[in-house]
Order: structure tokens, then sequence, then C-alpha cells
């Protein structure tokens, strides 16, 4: 499992890309909408420089006719970007046309394996379920990732499920096991990833006991 992580945060970005392990980003109007005062096409091409690795930036039309007019003017912002698009009767009519054009994109608000499918058959690059938003609901997030990659894997589609609304470290893991070719990761929950207190009480002892060989490395 890939993964990428969710924020429009510049200096997470750089912090995170500098780890070796992030090989792409999403971003989404919300997550925009933290970055005060930031220019929408500056920051994916800023993002997509950093990152080299497929960037999400979201359409916000609701027609067929704008998302596809929204889509190829962010289309054309970096080799990179990939068009995140609603799954909605609109946002499915854009995406078939979009992947008939070469344009890679992203079918976002996915809580279904119905969903999912749909966006394979429209020719949908990426497909993201919201895991968090649906335990939020009731409902087993996870589940519906799961589903939708065993849909995909049955039937060949080349369409990659990004496990998305990722809240906790847990989800990760949970995501890598029901298959997901991507979690998608707020930096917070990234840098969770990376610590265990026992790895902190075992570097510390390992420093200690180091000390006392009175031993240097050149
Ligand atoms: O990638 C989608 C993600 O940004 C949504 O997360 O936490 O707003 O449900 P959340």
């Amino acid at each position: 499992m890939r993964i990428f992580v969710d924020t429009a945060n510049i200096d997470e970005i750089r912090d995170a890309a500098k780890l070796g392990v992030v090989s792409g980003v999403t971003t989404n109007p919300s997550l925009m909408a933290k970055e005060q005062g930031k220019d929408f096409q500056s920051t994916i091409e800023e993002i997509a420089d950093i990152v080299r690795g497929p960037v999400s930036a979201e359409v916000v039309a609701l027609t067929a006719e704008g998302m596809i007019k929204e889509a190829r003017a962010i289309a054309a912002w970096s080799p990179y970007v990939v068009v995140k698009i609603p799954i909605t009767k609109a946002g499915l009519q854009a995406t078939s046309v979009l992947s008939r054009e070469g344009v890679k994109t992203n079918l976002t608000l996915c809580f279904s394996p119905n969903q999912a499918l749909l966006s394979a058959l429209a020719g949908a690059t990426y497909v993201s379920p919201f895991v968090g938003r649906l335990d939020d609901a009731g409902h087993d997030g996870m589940q519906v990732v799961a589903e939708s990659v065993a849909i995909l894997k049955s039937y060949d589609f080349g369409t990659q499920v990004i496990a998305a609304s990722i809240r906790h470290p847990l989800h990760c893991v949970a995501a890598a096991k029901a298959g997901a070719h991507i979690a998608t990761v707020p930096y917070k929950v990234l840098m969770q990833m990376i610590e265990h207190p026992l790895t902190d009480v075992g570097i510390q002892r390992f420093v200690a006991d180091w000390e006392k060989t009175g031993a240097r490395i050149p």
C-alpha cells in the first residue's frame, strides 16, 4: 500500500516528503480553506513540485459541463495533477469524458462499493471511499474499502482504491489489510504512525549504554 498525505499545507507536505515514504497528496476544498489566502493553482503547482507524484485537486462545479471545464483547466497545471470529482450523475458523466481525454481522476465522496464500481466503469484513475465519515455515521467504513478492492480486482479494473477520511493509525493498518492501493492520511496521523513509546525508551537505553562504553563512531 502506498501512502499519500491528505493536506494542502505546504509545511506539512515538505516535512512529510522528506521521510521518503509519501508518494502523493490529496486536497479538497475544506483543506484548501484552512490555508487562508493561498491561491489554488499556485498551491497545487507548489505541492506537485515538492512531491512529484499524484496531487489531487477538486472541482467545485456541480454540472457535468462545469466539471469538465474546470477539470481541463486544473489538469493543465501540472502533469502530476489528478482531478478530484464527486461521485454524482454529473461526476460520472464528466469522468467518462475526461478519462477518454487522458485526464487522471480521483472519484471522491465514495460511500458504497456500487459507487466504486461505477467510478471504475467510468474510467476513474482512483476512487476514494471515506472511511472515517462512514464510521461516524455508524457504518463500517473499512468494509467499503475491502469490498471495493475485491470488486475492482475481480474484474481487473485499473482503478486504484484510496482509503480516505483516515482518522487514526489503526485505520492505516486496516486499509493495508483490506488491500487498499493507497491510504491518504492527515499529517498528524502520519506522525502517529512513526511513533511508539517502546522505540523512545529503547533509544534512551541504547544511548545510555553506549555512553558507558566510552567508544566513539568516527
Ligand atoms: O481525503 C478525504 C478526506 O480529506 C476527508 O477527511 O476527515 O474530512 O472526513 P475527513
